[in-house]
């Protein structure tokens, strides 16, 4: 969507807080032994007291509140009573939601217990990565901008990105146009205007960069031992720094 005027950015805060506040409490609830069934809960009770009702279960059907997805699985993970968090698992938690019409996506990545030096590493490089992406978004710059930003970074560290995934147009669904890649897509001619509400979510790897569906349907998943992490935050486009609406 575009934002309008000052009652459309007030409404994407009101929006944004929300998931901010569950993909927060989330990840500080995100220790060794809680299943990822019990992680959703604590979303759901941040949305429910928010008002928001979550994203991927309006606009999907999707058997969750919220995706937390484990270790090589990348995105769209199912909260299951059965996946038991474990010291060194490198977790996903992406919370979006819909309050009062408008739609606002976020999400983070976080390691249970002490993280490795390469997982250190790769949770770094993608906060910078995102931020990054982020620091290119102005009215009137290409959008492929944001990608050769959040590559760069990347490469900086030696990591790849998850191609097949992108960033994407939000604010009244949780998926609009236009797509924002995470590569350099040099053919990729859109322009991004003020007021253009986006999500901008790198995912970057140390291994595999495309993500499949697995036998559930709903899993974006990679070979067994690739690392993955993924931030991603909702913004409105200006002519100077955007409004980040998920922070
Ligand atoms: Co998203
Ligand atoms: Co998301």
């Amino acid at each position: 969507m575009t934002a309008e005027d000052d009652d459309d950015i007030e409404a994407l805060l009101r929006c944004g807080r929300a998931v901010a506040e569950a993909r927060d409490t989330m990840l500080a609830a995100a220790v060794a032994g809680v299943s990822t069934a019990e992680l959703d809960d604590v979303g759901r009770e941040v949305l429910t007291r928010h008002g928001a009702r979550s994203a991927p279960q309006l606009a999907y059907d999707f058997p969750g509140t919220t995706c937390i997805s484990v270790n090589h699985d990348v995105a769209h993970g199912i909260p299951s009573a059965g996946v038991v968090l474990a010291d060194g698992d490198l977790v996903n938690i992406d919370v979006s939601a819909e309050l009062d019409g408008y739609w606002t996506d976020t999400g983070a990545s976080v390691a249970v217990g002490d993280p490795d030096e390469l997982t250190r590493r790769l949770l770094t490089a993608t906060v910078e990565a995102q931020a990054a992406g982020m620091a290119v978004a102005r009215a009137g710059k290409p959008v492929r901008h944001i990608g050769r930003a959040v590559e760069r970074r990347a490469r900086r560290d030696g990591f790849g990105i998850i191609a097949n995934l992108c960033g994407h147009g939000v604010g009244r669904f949780i998926h609009e146009e236009p797509s924002v890649p995470n590569t350099v897509e040099l053919l990729n001619r859109s322009i991004l205007h003020e007021g253009l509400v986006i999500a901008i979510e790198p995912f970057l790897t140390d291994g595999a960069t495309f993500a499949t569906e697995a036998d559930d349907g709903w899993t974006l998943t990679t070979p067994a031992g690739t690392r993955v992490a993924q931030f991603e935050h909702t913004i409105v486009v200006r002519d100077g720094d955007p409004i980040v609406v998920t922070r």
